[in-house]
């Protein structure tokens, strides 16, 4: 094939971000808002990436050249080129490539952009050499998210590539969950980006810090988790707020909220959400909330917008990767 297509989706964490990290479960769901990449074969033997997230370079013998977005854009293109590299390597193939990047998931935000669009960049390059193997981009795209952040768990590309609902644990992999019940969402962003890596690394000095503590934190961590799957399964959605208010009180105290996360969180539960939290990697970044029904949920993401902050309602994506 001469081109090749793929998108998935980013994800947001319902419970166990940061303890993940250190074997502990976690419960994720990806979410309607995709990354797409295409590739197309070149003439030249380089790989050109350009994202509409202002950065494009080329790869070539000589290094890298930045086309767009200056320093910076090798940060955010390194680790697609590394899955592109991965790809070549195992297909035993010596091509150039041209790779279009088109995103609607927000950026630095925690919501997985940098794990959807290393799905993405896998499945759509392999998809010139043959039919992709979800398993198989799903392993290149956590080599490659690496390059970000060398403790990722893993569960962000997990989720983008498998889609829905999942229970996943760094030695058990995943399990598909259902809920019950429709879960209403809101999505409300702090407008302050993070850098997943460095939040990793505060979280490994705190628990190197206080082992004690942090290992009760991680227990109680866990808990809560095996209380939410019987929550969601059983869909009952008041103690599942309870359980996501009792998963930020954690997240507090192992450093990872910020003040704006805070005062979106009372915003939110001022508004009638049955629970709110941070999502994802924190620092900043977004705040997920639970509402009781569709109607509530067009209520608080109102509420928050009032507050000047920005908000959208979310739909869990069963699909996953899509090639
Ligand atoms: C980032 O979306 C989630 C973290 O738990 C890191 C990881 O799982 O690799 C903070």
């Amino acid at each position: 094939m001469t081109s090749g297509k793929a998108s998935a989706p980013a994800k947001i964490i319902l419970f166990g971000e940061h303890f993940v990290v250190y074997g502990n479960p976690a419960i994720l769901a990806s979410i309607n808002r995709r990354i797409t990449v295409a590739a197309h074969t070149i003439k030249d033997n380089k790989i050109v990436i350009e994202s509409d997230i202002g950065a494009a370079g080329e790869y070539s013998n000589s290094g890298f050249n930045p086309i767009k977005g200056g320093k910076d854009a090798r940060e955010i293109l390194d680790p697609l080129y590394s899955a592109i590299r991965q790809i070549l390597a195992a297909r035993n193939q010596k091509i150039g490539i041209k790779i279009d990047v088109v995103s609607k998931v927000p950026h630095g935000l925690g919501l997985g952009s940098s794990a959807a669009s290393c799905v993405a960049m896998a499945a759509a390059v392999d998809s010139l050499f043959d039919r992709p193997d979800r398993q198989k981009v799903c392993e290149w795209a956590i080599e490659s998210e690496r390059m970000i952040h060398n403790n990722s768990s893993g569960a962000d590309c997990y989720v983008s590539t498998f889609g829905g609902l999942i229970h996943y644990s760094k030695s058990k992999g995943f399990k598909k969950m259902k809920s019950k019940s429709p879960l209403s969402m809101v999505i409300a962003s702090t407008g302050v980006r993070h850098s997943t890596g460095d939040l990793v690394a505060s979280v490994k000095k705190f628990k190197d810090k206080n082992e004690i503590l942090f290992s009760d934190l991680a227990k109680q961590a866990s808990d809560i988790c095996t209380q939410a799957m019987a929550a969601i399964s059983s869909g009952n959605k008041e103690k599942m707020g309870k359980l996501l208010s009792e998963n930020q009180a954690l997240l507090r105290q192992i450093g990872v909220s910020h003040e704006k996360a805070d005062d979106l969180i009372d915003i939110c539960n001022g508004a009638g959400a049955l629970g709110a939290k941070i999502t994802g990697a924190g620092g900043g970044g977004a705040v997920i909330a639970l509402a009781a029904s569709k109607q509530d949920s067009k209520k608080i993401a109102a509420k928050i917008k009032a507050r000047g902050y920005d908000s959208f309602e979310v739909e869990i994506d069963q699909a996953g990767l899509i090639v």
